[in-house]
């Protein structure tokens, strides 16, 4: 692949600088890669209408061709242009949770591109609730296609510098707005069918989503280790440390139990062992290199830290991780999902 000089520009969040903003919008429209903000994590945009930008944004990440993009769009306009047969329940939820974490499936009009949906008939809309992408989006008057901005299976990135060590020399532009809030990716809901059914768990949760359409239901393959999921993306290996990840799951004290025998033996083995623990128990773990991700009673603080954990841990050479698992309601089933995933299904209940 040829060398591209990626140019690292720093806009404000809050109040995004027009001018500098302008900067990644005329590239996008010239069909180059800009990585930006979103309140998710960090997008690799590209002109959603531009096959060959398109293409480009598979080969940066060595994403699989079959694998689906997210088009971003900054309003509703935009959706009746992108989308056929827009639901009642589509239109209430797009009105309740836009701009937000929610990404939501459509009946694809023949102006989405097939490389954008793989082939399939749906395509997948969000709109983001982040200054720096909506004002992107607007000043680029395209729908940008975005999948999150790394290599392919490598934790989501979180800040502008997990873009640069995945991707620079492979994009045009990163576009620095600091870390970004959710942590973890939107929520994708197929609403396509008779039942709407959430394909990826994330920032806007199960119950959220009831309160507006009340027969929601989750994809079992997201849930259960033995069912293949629906979502194209779901089957791939996803946000692998460079380490062995084993994830526990069981009651906190079982836990903490099983992570500190299992760090005991490994070390005196000579392997490096990073821990991902929590606020209530990292004082309990007397070996290893032990990270906090947050605390038990505010889950969105950990699915925050997250994958920056999991990097800072792959930075400081590990070679196995033992991560501590949490309760799966609310924010908790997404972080549980990436976690599963993590861990490639090194799961050990205790
Ligand atoms: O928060 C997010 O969604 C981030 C930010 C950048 O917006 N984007 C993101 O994109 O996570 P990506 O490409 O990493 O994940 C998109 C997911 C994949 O699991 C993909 O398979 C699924 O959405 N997807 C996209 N289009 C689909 C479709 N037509 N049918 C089923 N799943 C689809
Ligand atoms: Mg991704």
């Amino acid at each position: 692949m040829k060398y591209i000089d990626t140019n690292i520009i720093e806009i404000n969040s809050i109040n995004p600088d027009e001018e500098s903003v302008l900067k990644g919008a005329e590239l996008i429209r010239k069909g180059k890669l800009v990585a930006f903000p979103t309140e998710t994590v960090y997008g690799l945009g590209a002109n959603g209408l531009d096959v060959k930008a398109i293409a480009n944004i598979f080969t940066a990440k060595g994403r699989p061709q079959d694998n689906p993009l997210i088009l971003h769009v900054y309003s509703i306009d935009q959706v009746e242009e992108l989308a056929i047969d827009i639901s009642k329940e589509a239109r209430e939820l797009m009105k309740e949770f836009w701009p937000g974490p929610l990404t939501l499936l459509f009946k694809k009009s023949t102006k989405v591109p097939n490389i954008i949906t793989a082939g399939l008939d749906t395509v997948a809309i969000r709109m983001p609730d982040h200054p720096i992408a909506l004002k992107l989006i607007e000043m680029s008057q395209v729908p940008i296609a975005a999948p999150s901005a790394n290599t392919s299976g490598r934790p989501s990135p979180t800040m502008a510098s997990h873009v640069e060590e995945d991707l620079s020399g492979k994009i045009d532009m990163i576009i620095d707005g600091g870390t970004t809030g959710v942590g973890l990716e939107s929520t994708v809901l197929d609403i396509t069918g008779k039942q709407p059914i959430i394909l990826r768990p994330g920032g806007i949760t199960l119950e959220d989503l009831r309160n507006i359409v009340p027969t929601v239901v989750e994809d079992q393959g997201i849930i259960h280790e033995d069912i293949v999921p629906r979502s194209p993306g779901q089957k791939y290996k996803h946000y692998a440390p460079k380490a062995k990840l084993i994830l526990f799951t069981g009651e906190v004290d079982n836990m903490v139990k099983a992570i500190s025998k299992k760090a005991y033996i490994y070390i005196s083995q000579g392997r490096n062992v990073g821990i991902m623990a929590t606020d209530e128990t990292i004082g309990r773990y007397k070996e290893g290199i032990s990270i906090s991700m947050g605390s038990r009673k505010d889950s969105r603080t950990i699915a925050h830290n997250l994958f920056n954990t999991i990097r800072i841990l792959d930075s400081k050479g590990v070679d196995i991780i033992l991560c501590e698992g949490m309760e799966r309601s609310g924010i908790g089933t997404a972080i549980m999902n990436r976690l599963k995933k993590a861990s490639s299904g090194n799961i050990k209940k205790v």
